[in-house]
């Protein structure tokens, strides 16, 4: 499987996934819509391929790389815009975001970072944890592929549980792009059996 891998931010879900795929699935580009955004420099210090997105609305700026890439699969990975609608209709079946709460609860347009914790804090729940997801032409809506579940703590702050997330998050999406390298394309997975 060779991944495309979209980041707007520090990538440490990128970086999870650069320890544990290989021979697998290998990384063989990194788009991100943010020029600073600490991720690149993860992929650059592996000799992968970036491409920054002057223009995230624009399709041909992903397909353009994508294709030179050879990606079959594209991993948003704290991506927080949307993807273009041509590019999801192109890549249809073979993209997916990982969100940090317990999909369908929890996501749509505005919710990220801090704020889905602080939602989940608000709402009382006992439990959180990570969704995988395909995805299509809106956020955080494609169908669920796995997910994985942490408690709720009595006491907890937003950054205690964003901290507990996304610990889970590091071990979910590699099990889900190891289950598409697998199957070939992205499929429902669990993290028992990954
Ligand atoms: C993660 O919590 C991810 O679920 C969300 O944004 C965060 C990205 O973190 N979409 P990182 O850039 O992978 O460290």
């Amino acid at each position: 499987m060779r991944v495309a891998v979209a980041v707007s931010g520090r990538g440490s879900n990128l970086q999870a996934l650069l320890d544990s795929l290989d021979p697998e699935a290998s990384v063989v580009l990194v788009l991100s819509n943010r020029a600073d955004a600490g991720a690149l420099e993860r992929a650059r210090s592996r000799g992968i391929p970036t491409a920054v997105l002057n223009d995230p609305a624009s399709a041909g700026e992903w397909l353009v790389p994508l294709e030179q890439a050879g990606a079959n699969l594209l991993v948003l990975a704290g991506y927080l815009k949307l993807v273009p609608a041509e590019v999801v209709g192109k890549y249809r079946g073979r993209i997916i975001n990982i969100h940090p709460a317990l999909l369908p609860d929890f996501g749509g347009p505005g919710m990220y970072g801090g704020r889905v914790h602080q939602a989940v804090l608000a709402s009382g729940a006992t439990e959180s944890g990570a969704t995988v997801h395909l995805v299509d032409e809106a956020y955080d809506r494609g169908p669920i592929l796995g997910q994985a579940r942490v408690p709720v703590l009595p006491g907890d702050s937003v950054e205690t549980l964003a901290h507990r997330v996304l610990e889970v998050e590091h071990r979910l999406l590699p099990a889900a792009v190891r289950a598409a390298a697998r199957a070939g394309r992205p499929v429902p997975f669990s993290l028992s059996n990954s």
